[in-house]
Protein backbone atom coordinates (compact mmCIF):
# COMPACT_ATOMS: atom_id res chain seq x y z
CA UNK A 1 0.00 0.00 0.00
CA UNK A 2 1.26 3.22 -0.99
CA UNK A 3 1.39 6.19 1.97
CA UNK A 4 -0.28 9.17 1.16
CA UNK A 5 1.96 11.78 2.32
CA UNK A 6 0.75 14.44 4.83
CA UNK A 7 0.37 17.52 2.53
CA UNK A 8 -1.75 15.49 0.19
CA UNK A 9 -4.44 14.86 2.00
CA UNK A 10 -3.98 17.66 4.98
CA UNK A 11 -6.06 20.87 5.05
CA UNK A 12 -3.71 23.87 5.29
CA UNK A 13 -4.53 27.34 7.00
CA UNK A 14 -2.57 30.38 5.80
CA UNK A 15 -2.55 33.12 8.66
CA UNK A 16 -1.19 36.74 8.11
CA UNK A 17 0.40 36.87 11.37
CA UNK A 18 -0.39 40.93 11.41
CA UNK A 19 -3.90 40.43 11.06
CA UNK A 20 -4.48 36.96 13.30
CA UNK A 21 -4.39 37.87 16.81
CA UNK A 22 -1.89 40.41 18.74
CA UNK A 23 -0.60 39.28 22.28
CA UNK A 24 1.32 42.60 23.11
CA UNK A 25 -1.12 45.02 22.32
CA UNK A 26 0.97 47.21 19.71
CA UNK A 27 -2.30 46.70 17.03
CA UNK A 28 -0.20 44.04 14.94
CA UNK A 29 -0.59 40.49 15.42
CA UNK A 30 2.39 38.39 17.17
CA UNK A 31 3.66 34.92 16.94
CA UNK A 32 2.07 34.84 20.90
CA UNK A 33 -1.21 35.88 19.61
CA UNK A 34 -0.78 32.94 16.96
CA UNK A 35 0.40 30.73 19.96
CA UNK A 36 -2.84 31.25 21.93
CA UNK A 37 -5.42 30.05 19.47
CA UNK A 38 -3.48 26.95 18.55
CA UNK A 39 -6.37 25.67 19.93
CA UNK A 40 -8.95 26.71 17.59
CA UNK A 41 -6.85 25.31 14.58
CA UNK A 42 -6.66 22.08 16.39
CA UNK A 43 -7.34 20.56 19.72
CA UNK A 44 -7.90 17.33 18.53
CA UNK A 45 -11.61 17.61 18.81
CA UNK A 46 -14.32 18.20 16.48
CA UNK A 47 -14.86 21.96 19.03
CA UNK A 48 -11.47 22.76 16.85
CA UNK A 49 -11.17 23.20 13.27
CA UNK A 50 -8.95 20.56 13.36
CA UNK A 51 -6.66 21.69 10.10
CA UNK A 52 -3.16 19.64 9.76
CA UNK A 53 -0.95 22.79 8.89
CA UNK A 54 -0.81 26.30 9.33
CA UNK A 55 1.11 28.46 6.44
CA UNK A 56 2.47 31.78 7.84
CA UNK A 57 2.76 34.85 6.00
CA UNK A 58 6.26 36.42 6.33
CA UNK A 59 7.89 36.92 10.10
CA UNK A 60 10.99 37.51 9.24
CA UNK A 61 13.02 41.12 9.42
CA UNK A 62 11.58 43.54 7.45
CA UNK A 63 11.23 47.14 6.86
CA UNK A 64 7.89 46.41 5.61
CA UNK A 65 7.12 48.21 2.43
CA UNK A 66 5.23 45.15 1.01
CA UNK A 67 4.49 43.82 4.66
CA UNK A 68 7.23 41.01 5.13
CA UNK A 69 7.30 40.38 1.18
CA UNK A 70 10.75 42.82 1.42
CA UNK A 71 13.03 40.65 3.64
CA UNK A 72 15.77 42.03 5.25
CA UNK A 73 16.90 38.89 6.92
CA UNK A 74 15.88 35.34 5.92
CA UNK A 75 16.99 33.88 9.42
CA UNK A 76 15.55 35.70 12.03
CA UNK A 77 11.91 37.04 13.32
CA UNK A 78 10.99 40.11 13.37
CA UNK A 79 10.49 41.97 16.87
CA UNK A 80 6.50 43.30 15.64
CA UNK A 81 6.13 39.31 15.70
CA UNK A 82 8.48 38.47 18.55
CA UNK A 83 11.20 36.54 18.64
CA UNK A 84 13.10 33.14 17.59
CA UNK A 85 12.73 31.57 21.09
CA UNK A 86 8.65 32.63 20.14
CA UNK A 87 8.87 30.66 17.05
CA UNK A 88 10.41 27.37 18.72
CA UNK A 89 7.73 27.52 21.10
CA UNK A 90 5.11 27.97 18.64
CA UNK A 91 6.60 25.14 16.58
CA UNK A 92 6.79 22.74 20.01
CA UNK A 93 3.27 23.76 20.61
CA UNK A 94 1.70 23.55 16.61
CA UNK A 95 3.23 20.24 16.66
CA UNK A 96 2.22 18.70 19.94
CA UNK A 97 -1.36 19.55 18.25
CA UNK A 98 -0.61 17.74 15.33
CA UNK A 99 -0.20 21.03 13.08
CA UNK A 100 2.63 21.11 11.03
CA UNK A 101 3.98 24.52 10.35
CA UNK A 102 4.95 25.89 6.74
CA UNK A 103 6.88 29.09 6.49
CA UNK A 104 6.95 31.85 3.26
CA UNK A 105 10.11 32.03 1.66
CA UNK A 106 10.38 34.94 -0.41
CA UNK A 107 13.56 34.19 -2.72
CA UNK A 108 13.08 36.25 -6.02
CA UNK A 109 14.02 39.19 -3.72
CA UNK A 110 15.08 40.59 -1.33
CA UNK A 111 14.61 43.22 0.85
CA UNK A 112 16.90 46.58 -0.07
CA UNK A 113 17.70 46.67 3.63
CA UNK A 114 18.97 42.81 3.39
CA UNK A 115 22.85 43.23 4.05
CA UNK A 116 23.36 41.46 0.89
CA UNK A 117 22.29 43.96 -1.30
CA UNK A 118 23.32 46.64 0.41
CA UNK A 119 26.64 45.24 0.34
CA UNK A 120 25.82 44.38 -3.60
CA UNK A 121 25.31 48.01 -4.25
CA UNK A 122 28.25 49.15 -2.37
CA UNK A 123 30.06 49.15 -5.60
CA UNK A 124 30.84 47.52 -8.50
CA UNK A 125 33.72 45.30 -7.35
CA UNK A 126 32.13 43.97 -4.42
CA UNK A 127 31.85 40.43 -3.91
CA UNK A 128 28.08 40.63 -3.78
CA UNK A 129 27.64 42.92 -6.48
CA UNK A 130 26.65 39.70 -9.07
CA UNK A 131 23.89 38.36 -6.31
CA UNK A 132 21.37 41.04 -7.76
CA UNK A 133 20.88 42.34 -11.48
CA UNK A 134 22.29 45.23 -12.66
CA UNK A 135 23.19 46.64 -16.28
CA UNK A 136 24.69 49.43 -17.50
CA UNK A 137 22.08 52.01 -19.23
CA UNK A 138 21.29 51.13 -22.51
CA UNK A 139 23.78 53.19 -25.52
CA UNK A 140 22.08 57.03 -24.98
CA UNK A 141 21.54 56.60 -21.35
CA UNK A 142 18.20 54.54 -21.42
CA UNK A 143 16.57 52.03 -19.37
CA UNK A 144 18.32 48.30 -19.94
CA UNK A 145 15.00 47.01 -20.98
CA UNK A 146 11.56 47.64 -21.36
CA UNK A 147 10.19 45.05 -18.36
CA UNK A 148 7.59 46.54 -15.86
CA UNK A 149 6.85 46.39 -12.36
CA UNK A 150 3.91 43.89 -11.43
CA UNK A 151 3.27 47.17 -8.60
CA UNK A 152 3.42 49.91 -10.95
CA UNK A 153 6.00 51.74 -13.27
CA UNK A 154 9.61 50.30 -14.43
CA UNK A 155 11.25 47.44 -13.52
CA UNK A 156 14.72 49.10 -13.31
CA UNK A 157 16.19 51.39 -10.56
CA UNK A 158 18.85 53.56 -11.42
CA UNK A 159 21.80 53.57 -8.63
CA UNK A 160 23.50 57.18 -8.37
CA UNK A 161 26.36 55.77 -6.12
CA UNK A 162 27.76 53.11 -8.93
CA UNK A 163 26.42 54.04 -12.11
CA UNK A 164 23.76 50.99 -12.88
CA UNK A 165 20.56 50.06 -12.44
CA UNK A 166 18.80 47.18 -10.71
CA UNK A 167 16.20 44.99 -11.98
CA UNK A 168 13.20 44.87 -9.46
CA UNK A 169 10.04 43.03 -10.35
CA UNK A 170 7.59 43.88 -7.48
CA UNK A 171 8.51 47.49 -5.63
CA UNK A 172 11.91 49.31 -5.87
CA UNK A 173 12.56 48.17 -2.32
CA UNK A 174 12.40 44.46 -3.15
CA UNK A 175 15.33 44.03 -5.54
CA UNK A 176 15.49 40.85 -7.53
CA UNK A 177 18.18 38.52 -6.40
CA UNK A 178 20.39 37.24 -9.39
CA UNK A 179 19.72 33.12 -9.46
CA UNK A 180 22.19 32.52 -12.17
CA UNK A 181 24.78 33.44 -9.38
CA UNK A 182 26.10 30.30 -7.32
CA UNK A 183 26.98 31.60 -4.54
CA UNK A 184 23.53 33.85 -3.86
CA UNK A 185 21.94 30.74 -4.25
CA UNK A 186 23.78 28.44 -1.71
CA UNK A 187 22.89 31.46 0.50
CA UNK A 188 19.20 31.52 -0.69
CA UNK A 189 19.08 27.06 0.43
CA UNK A 190 21.07 27.76 3.72
CA UNK A 191 18.10 29.69 4.63
CA UNK A 192 15.65 26.83 3.99
CA UNK A 193 17.88 24.77 5.57
CA UNK A 194 18.24 26.77 8.76
CA UNK A 195 14.22 26.56 9.23
CA UNK A 196 14.28 22.95 8.60
CA UNK A 197 17.02 22.64 11.20
CA UNK A 198 14.50 24.46 13.23
CA UNK A 199 12.04 21.89 12.46
CA UNK A 200 9.53 23.55 10.14
CA UNK A 201 7.61 21.05 7.91
CA UNK A 202 7.70 22.79 4.24
CA UNK A 203 7.48 26.21 2.50
CA UNK A 204 5.12 27.89 0.72
CA UNK A 205 7.57 29.68 -2.25
CA UNK A 206 6.46 33.26 -3.43
CA UNK A 207 6.57 33.63 -7.22
CA UNK A 208 8.53 30.33 -7.78
CA UNK A 209 8.13 31.11 -11.24
CA UNK A 210 10.41 34.47 -11.13
CA UNK A 211 13.26 33.34 -10.03
CA UNK A 212 15.08 33.51 -13.34
CA UNK A 213 14.83 35.55 -16.22
CA UNK A 214 15.92 35.60 -19.62
CA UNK A 215 19.87 35.85 -19.54
CA UNK A 216 19.69 38.24 -22.54
CA UNK A 217 17.58 40.35 -21.02
CA UNK A 218 14.99 40.39 -24.33
CA UNK A 219 12.16 42.33 -24.21
CA UNK A 220 8.97 40.71 -24.30
CA UNK A 221 6.41 40.56 -26.73
CA UNK A 222 3.54 43.03 -26.22
CA UNK A 223 0.04 42.45 -25.40
CA UNK A 224 -3.63 44.15 -24.62
CA UNK A 225 -3.73 45.20 -21.04
CA UNK A 226 -4.97 48.42 -19.00
CA UNK A 227 -1.47 48.67 -16.79
CA UNK A 228 1.89 48.86 -17.94
CA UNK A 229 2.72 45.15 -17.01
CA UNK A 230 -0.37 43.55 -18.14
CA UNK A 231 0.36 45.37 -21.80
CA UNK A 232 3.60 42.76 -21.87
CA UNK A 233 3.46 38.76 -22.21
CA UNK A 234 5.74 37.53 -19.93
CA UNK A 235 8.11 35.32 -21.71
CA UNK A 236 11.68 36.76 -20.46
CA UNK A 237 11.22 37.91 -17.00
CA UNK A 238 9.80 34.83 -15.83
CA UNK A 239 9.04 30.67 -16.49
CA UNK A 240 12.80 30.52 -17.54
CA UNK A 241 13.57 26.34 -17.93
CA UNK A 242 16.77 26.99 -15.24
CA UNK A 243 13.80 26.89 -12.72
CA UNK A 244 13.01 23.10 -13.11
CA UNK A 245 16.72 22.33 -11.40
CA UNK A 246 16.30 24.30 -8.77
CA UNK A 247 13.01 22.70 -7.87
CA UNK A 248 14.98 19.24 -8.06
CA UNK A 249 17.70 20.97 -5.74
CA UNK A 250 15.32 22.26 -3.21
CA UNK A 251 13.08 18.56 -3.38
CA UNK A 252 16.31 16.78 -2.47
CA UNK A 253 17.56 19.14 0.14
CA UNK A 254 13.25 18.64 1.47
CA UNK A 255 14.13 14.97 1.14
CA UNK A 256 16.78 15.14 3.43
CA UNK A 257 14.70 15.77 6.38
CA UNK A 258 11.47 12.92 5.78
CA UNK A 259 8.10 14.16 4.75
CA UNK A 260 8.70 18.09 4.08
CA UNK A 261 6.87 19.86 1.71
CA UNK A 262 7.18 22.77 -0.42
CA UNK A 263 4.11 24.75 -2.32
CA UNK A 264 4.83 26.81 -4.97
CA UNK A 265 2.87 30.38 -5.84
CA UNK A 266 3.22 30.65 -9.63
CA UNK A 267 2.27 34.04 -11.11
CA UNK A 268 -0.34 34.63 -13.62
CA UNK A 269 -0.47 30.45 -12.96
CA UNK A 270 -1.99 28.19 -16.09
CA UNK A 271 -3.16 25.02 -15.60
CA UNK A 272 -0.34 24.49 -17.93
CA UNK A 273 2.20 25.90 -16.02
CA UNK A 274 1.08 24.25 -12.73
CA UNK A 275 1.37 20.54 -14.87
CA UNK A 276 4.99 22.14 -15.91
CA UNK A 277 6.50 23.05 -12.88
CA UNK A 278 4.50 20.75 -9.88
CA UNK A 279 4.87 16.80 -10.05
CA UNK A 280 7.42 14.25 -8.84
CA UNK A 281 10.45 15.61 -9.61
CA UNK A 282 9.68 19.42 -9.56
CA UNK A 283 6.82 21.22 -6.74
CA UNK A 284 5.75 19.27 -4.47
CA UNK A 285 2.61 21.07 -5.01
CA UNK A 286 1.72 24.51 -7.08
CA UNK A 287 -1.55 26.57 -5.84
CA UNK A 288 -3.99 26.40 -8.10
CA UNK A 289 -5.70 29.98 -8.06
CA UNK A 290 -8.37 29.09 -10.60
CA UNK A 291 -11.08 29.07 -8.24
CA UNK A 292 -10.23 32.82 -7.42
CA UNK A 293 -11.52 33.90 -10.75
CA UNK A 294 -14.60 32.19 -11.30
CA UNK A 295 -18.04 33.50 -11.26
CA UNK A 296 -20.79 31.90 -8.62
CA UNK A 297 -22.06 29.50 -11.12
CA UNK A 298 -21.92 25.53 -10.59
CA UNK A 299 -20.64 25.03 -14.41
CA UNK A 300 -18.02 27.46 -13.98
CA UNK A 301 -16.40 25.38 -10.64
CA UNK A 302 -17.18 22.14 -12.54
CA UNK A 303 -14.90 22.95 -15.19
CA UNK A 304 -12.02 24.44 -13.65
CA UNK A 305 -11.88 21.10 -11.41
CA UNK A 306 -12.09 19.49 -14.62
CA UNK A 307 -9.35 21.28 -16.47
CA UNK A 308 -7.40 20.92 -13.07
CA UNK A 309 -8.00 16.82 -13.28
CA UNK A 310 -7.06 16.65 -17.06
CA UNK A 311 -4.26 18.90 -16.76
CA UNK A 312 -2.04 17.93 -14.21
CA UNK A 313 1.55 16.01 -14.59
CA UNK A 314 1.95 12.50 -13.79
CA UNK A 315 1.98 11.99 -10.41
CA UNK A 316 0.76 15.41 -9.58
CA UNK A 317 -1.82 16.70 -7.46
CA UNK A 318 -4.25 19.45 -7.41
CA UNK A 319 -3.61 22.44 -4.70
CA UNK A 320 -7.12 24.54 -4.28
CA UNK A 321 -7.69 27.79 -3.00
CA UNK A 322 -10.36 30.16 -2.94
CA UNK A 323 -9.03 32.90 -0.80
CA UNK A 324 -5.54 34.42 0.26
CA UNK A 325 -4.25 37.58 1.11
CA UNK A 326 -3.93 39.12 -2.63
CA UNK A 327 -7.00 38.09 -3.68
CA UNK A 328 -10.95 39.69 -2.41
CA UNK A 329 -12.28 37.50 0.08
CA UNK A 330 -14.54 34.58 -1.65
CA UNK A 331 -17.50 35.72 1.47
CA UNK A 332 -17.38 39.04 -0.57
CA UNK A 333 -16.69 37.91 -4.43
CA UNK A 334 -19.75 35.81 -4.32
CA UNK A 335 -22.23 37.09 -0.97
CA UNK A 336 -24.56 39.73 -1.75
CA UNK A 337 -27.20 38.97 0.39
CA UNK A 338 -26.41 34.56 0.06
CA UNK A 339 -22.87 35.26 1.92
CA UNK A 340 -23.56 32.75 4.63
CA UNK A 341 -25.28 30.28 2.71
CA UNK A 342 -23.18 30.60 -0.22
CA UNK A 343 -19.61 30.06 2.23
CA UNK A 344 -21.01 26.85 3.24
CA UNK A 345 -21.26 25.65 -0.29
CA UNK A 346 -18.03 27.06 -1.32
CA UNK A 347 -16.66 25.00 1.69
CA UNK A 348 -17.93 21.90 0.65
CA UNK A 349 -16.64 21.61 -2.54
CA UNK A 350 -13.34 22.94 -1.70
CA UNK A 351 -13.10 20.50 1.41
CA UNK A 352 -14.43 17.57 -0.90
CA UNK A 353 -12.33 17.92 -4.01
CA UNK A 354 -9.26 15.84 -4.73
CA UNK A 355 -6.41 17.54 -3.89
CA UNK A 356 -4.85 19.58 -1.28
CA UNK A 357 -7.76 22.91 0.22
CA UNK A 358 -5.94 25.70 1.33
CA UNK A 359 -7.82 27.72 4.04
CA UNK A 360 -7.58 32.04 4.44
CA UNK A 361 -8.31 33.02 7.94
CA UNK A 362 -11.35 33.64 9.29
CA UNK A 363 -12.99 32.04 5.95
CA UNK A 364 -14.21 30.00 9.08
CA UNK A 365 -16.42 32.12 9.89
CA UNK A 366 -17.17 33.82 6.30
CA UNK A 367 -15.28 36.62 7.20
CA UNK A 368 -15.68 39.43 4.48
CA UNK A 369 -13.57 42.19 3.40
CA UNK A 370 -12.87 44.73 5.29
CA UNK A 371 -13.86 48.33 4.46
CA UNK A 372 -11.07 50.61 3.94
CA UNK A 373 -11.12 54.44 2.98
CA UNK A 374 -8.92 56.23 0.73
CA UNK A 375 -6.96 57.70 3.77
CA UNK A 376 -6.21 54.03 5.72
CA UNK A 377 -4.73 52.39 2.72
CA UNK A 378 -1.80 50.87 3.67
CA UNK A 379 -0.70 48.66 0.65
CA UNK A 380 1.48 50.13 -2.14
CA UNK A 381 -0.26 49.17 -5.29
CA UNK A 382 -3.44 50.50 -3.96
CA UNK A 383 -2.02 53.32 -2.70
CA UNK A 384 -0.63 53.81 -6.41
CA UNK A 385 -3.75 52.62 -8.39
CA UNK A 386 -6.34 54.50 -6.37
CA UNK A 387 -9.57 54.36 -7.23
CA UNK A 388 -8.60 51.74 -9.96
CA UNK A 389 -7.23 49.51 -7.43
CA UNK A 390 -8.11 49.45 -3.58
CA UNK A 391 -4.94 47.36 -2.83
CA UNK A 392 -5.22 44.47 -0.68
CA UNK A 393 -6.04 45.71 2.80
CA UNK A 394 -9.83 44.61 2.58
CA UNK A 395 -8.60 41.24 2.54
CA UNK A 396 -6.12 41.68 5.81
CA UNK A 397 -7.88 43.25 8.41
CA UNK A 398 -7.81 42.03 11.55
CA UNK A 399 -9.28 38.30 12.87
CA UNK A 400 -12.58 39.08 14.67
CA UNK A 401 -12.51 36.72 17.65
CA UNK A 402 -15.27 38.01 19.38
CA UNK A 403 -17.78 41.12 19.52
CA UNK A 404 -15.63 43.24 22.45
CA UNK A 405 -13.73 46.42 21.49
CA UNK A 406 -11.03 45.11 19.58
CA UNK A 407 -12.85 42.15 18.31
CA UNK A 408 -10.94 40.47 20.86
CA UNK A 409 -7.80 41.01 18.03
CA UNK A 410 -6.06 43.39 20.04
CA UNK A 411 -6.17 45.59 23.39
CA UNK A 412 -4.42 48.64 21.24
CA UNK A 413 -5.25 50.36 17.75
CA UNK A 414 -5.45 47.69 15.23
CA UNK A 415 -2.97 48.31 12.55
CA UNK A 416 -6.14 48.41 9.63
CA UNK A 417 -9.72 48.80 10.86
CA UNK A 418 -11.85 45.92 12.18
CA UNK A 419 -14.42 44.75 10.07
CA UNK A 420 -17.69 47.00 10.66
CA UNK A 421 -19.74 43.48 11.30
CA UNK A 422 -17.63 42.16 13.69
CA UNK A 423 -20.21 42.57 16.69
CA UNK A 424 -21.80 39.83 14.45
CA UNK A 425 -19.84 38.24 12.57
CA UNK A 426 -16.61 37.21 14.89
CA UNK A 427 -15.80 33.09 16.28
CA UNK A 428 -17.49 33.74 19.38
CA UNK A 429 -20.81 34.36 18.20
CA UNK A 430 -20.79 31.33 15.99
CA UNK A 431 -18.69 28.54 17.88
CA UNK A 432 -22.17 27.24 19.66
CA UNK A 433 -24.33 27.84 17.32
CA UNK A 434 -24.70 24.73 15.10
CA UNK A 435 -25.99 26.48 11.85
CA UNK A 436 -22.81 29.06 12.05
CA UNK A 437 -20.67 29.21 9.01
CA UNK A 438 -17.94 27.95 11.43
CA UNK A 439 -19.94 24.98 12.80
CA UNK A 440 -19.99 23.89 9.12
CA UNK A 441 -16.38 23.98 8.63
CA UNK A 442 -15.74 21.91 11.51
CA UNK A 443 -17.96 19.39 10.61
CA UNK A 444 -16.80 19.24 7.81
CA UNK A 445 -13.49 19.25 7.93
CA UNK A 446 -13.51 16.08 10.54
CA UNK A 447 -15.82 14.38 8.16
CA UNK A 448 -12.80 14.83 5.55
CA UNK A 449 -10.28 13.42 8.17
CA UNK A 450 -12.28 10.61 8.91
CA UNK A 451 -12.94 9.90 5.40
CA UNK A 452 -10.22 7.98 2.89
CA UNK A 453 -12.51 9.16 0.10
CA UNK A 454 -12.51 12.43 1.04
CA UNK A 455 -9.22 12.52 1.93
CA UNK A 456 -7.49 10.88 -0.94
CA UNK A 457 -10.41 9.13 -3.30
CA UNK A 458 -10.65 9.56 -7.07
CA UNK A 459 -12.55 12.33 -8.22
CA UNK A 460 -15.79 12.01 -11.06
CA UNK A 461 -18.26 14.63 -11.81
CA UNK A 462 -21.94 12.02 -12.27
CA UNK A 463 -22.95 15.03 -14.15
CA UNK A 464 -21.85 16.91 -16.81
CA UNK A 465 -24.82 19.62 -17.43
CA UNK A 466 -26.71 20.89 -14.46
CA UNK A 467 -27.07 24.73 -14.19
CA UNK A 468 -27.37 24.99 -10.94
CA UNK A 469 -25.39 22.15 -9.23
CA UNK A 470 -22.41 19.83 -8.69
CA UNK A 471 -22.98 16.58 -7.86
CA UNK A 472 -19.83 14.22 -8.19
CA UNK A 473 -18.00 10.95 -6.52
CA UNK A 474 -15.05 10.44 -4.45
CA UNK A 475 -13.67 6.71 -3.94
CA UNK A 476 -11.21 5.12 -2.24
CA UNK A 477 -11.11 1.50 -1.51
CA UNK A 478 -13.56 0.21 0.59
CA UNK A 479 -15.21 3.70 0.77
CA UNK A 480 -17.25 5.92 -1.59
CA UNK A 481 -18.96 9.67 -1.05
CA UNK A 482 -21.16 11.18 -2.82
CA UNK A 483 -20.97 14.83 -2.47
CA UNK A 484 -23.86 17.33 -3.90
CA UNK A 485 -23.83 21.42 -3.90
CA UNK A 486 -27.04 23.36 -5.01
CA UNK A 487 -25.17 26.69 -6.12
CA UNK A 488 -28.54 28.48 -6.43
CA UNK A 489 -31.19 29.85 -3.95
CA UNK A 490 -34.01 27.71 -5.64
CA UNK A 491 -34.52 24.34 -5.16
CA UNK A 492 -33.04 22.17 -7.66
CA UNK A 493 -33.65 17.93 -8.71
CA UNK A 494 -30.44 16.97 -11.27
CA UNK A 495 -31.27 13.75 -12.68
CA UNK A 496 -27.79 11.79 -12.78
CA UNK A 497 -26.12 11.12 -15.80
CA UNK A 498 -25.29 7.78 -15.09
CA UNK A 499 -27.01 4.94 -12.77
CA UNK A 500 -25.02 5.50 -9.00
CA UNK A 501 -22.83 2.67 -8.19
CA UNK A 502 -24.79 1.33 -5.17
CA UNK A 503 -28.11 1.30 -4.32
CA UNK A 504 -28.35 2.62 -0.53
CA UNK A 505 -26.60 5.77 0.38
CA UNK A 506 -26.75 7.62 4.38
CA UNK A 507 -26.78 11.13 4.70
CA UNK A 508 -23.10 12.17 6.55
CA UNK A 509 -23.55 16.06 6.21
CA UNK A 510 -26.05 18.63 5.12
CA UNK A 511 -26.19 22.50 5.29
CA UNK A 512 -30.01 21.98 5.73
CA UNK A 513 -31.03 21.37 9.35
CA UNK A 514 -34.22 20.00 8.68
CA UNK A 515 -32.91 16.44 7.07
CA UNK A 516 -35.04 14.86 4.20
CA UNK A 517 -34.10 12.72 1.56
CA UNK A 518 -31.51 14.03 -1.06
CA UNK A 519 -31.42 11.23 -3.15
CA UNK A 520 -34.39 9.35 -5.02
CA UNK A 521 -34.67 7.04 -8.18
CA UNK A 522 -31.21 8.43 -9.54
CA UNK A 523 -32.86 12.36 -8.90
CA UNK A 524 -30.33 14.94 -6.59
CA UNK A 525 -32.81 16.47 -4.71
CA UNK A 526 -31.37 19.79 -3.24
CA UNK A 527 -32.93 22.61 -1.15
CA UNK A 528 -31.57 26.50 -1.93
CA UNK A 529 -28.06 26.50 -1.27
CA UNK A 530 -27.77 23.40 -0.06
CA UNK A 531 -24.86 20.82 0.25
CA UNK A 532 -25.00 17.26 1.01
CA UNK A 533 -22.95 14.57 0.89
CA UNK A 534 -23.37 11.09 1.24
CA UNK A 535 -21.69 8.06 2.00
CA UNK A 536 -22.38 4.59 0.22
CA UNK A 537 -23.49 1.85 2.80
C1 LIG B 1 3.28 37.40 -3.96
C2 LIG B 1 2.74 37.62 -2.59
O1 LIG B 1 1.66 36.77 -2.36
C3 LIG B 1 2.35 39.09 -2.52
O2 LIG B 1 1.65 39.38 -1.35
C4 LIG B 1 3.61 39.90 -2.62
O3 LIG B 1 3.29 41.27 -2.64
C5 LIG B 1 4.40 39.56 -3.88
N1 LIG B 1 4.48 38.16 -4.11
C6 LIG B 1 5.80 40.09 -3.79
O4 LIG B 1 6.54 39.33 -2.88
Amino acid sequence: MTTIPWWQDGVIYQIYPRSFADADGDGVGDLRGIIAHLDHLNDGTPNSMGVDAIWLSPVYPSPGYDFGYDVADYCNIDPLFGTLTDFDRLVAQAHRRGIRILMDMVVNHTSHEHPWFIESRASRENPKRDWYIWRDPASGGGLPNKWQSVFGGRAWEWDEGTGQHYYHMFLKEQPDLNWRNPDARRAVMQAFRFWLERGVDGFRLDVVNAYFKDAGLRDNPPKLGLRSYDRQAHVYDMDQPELIAVYRELNALLAEYGDRMAVGEIMEATHEMVARFSGPGRLPLAFNFDFTRQPWRAPAFRRAVARCEASLAEGGWPCYVLSNHDVPRHASRYGGRFAPQRAKVAAAMLLTLRGTPFLYYGEEIGMRNGRIRHHEIQDPPGKRYWPLYGGRDPERTPMPWSAEPGAGFTRGRPWLPLNEDYREVNVAAQRDDPHSVFSFYRQLIWLRRSSAALRHGSYRALAQAPRRAQVYLREAPGQMMLVTLNFSPRAVEVRLEEALPRAAWRLRLSTNAAAHECLHDGVVLLGPHEACILEAT
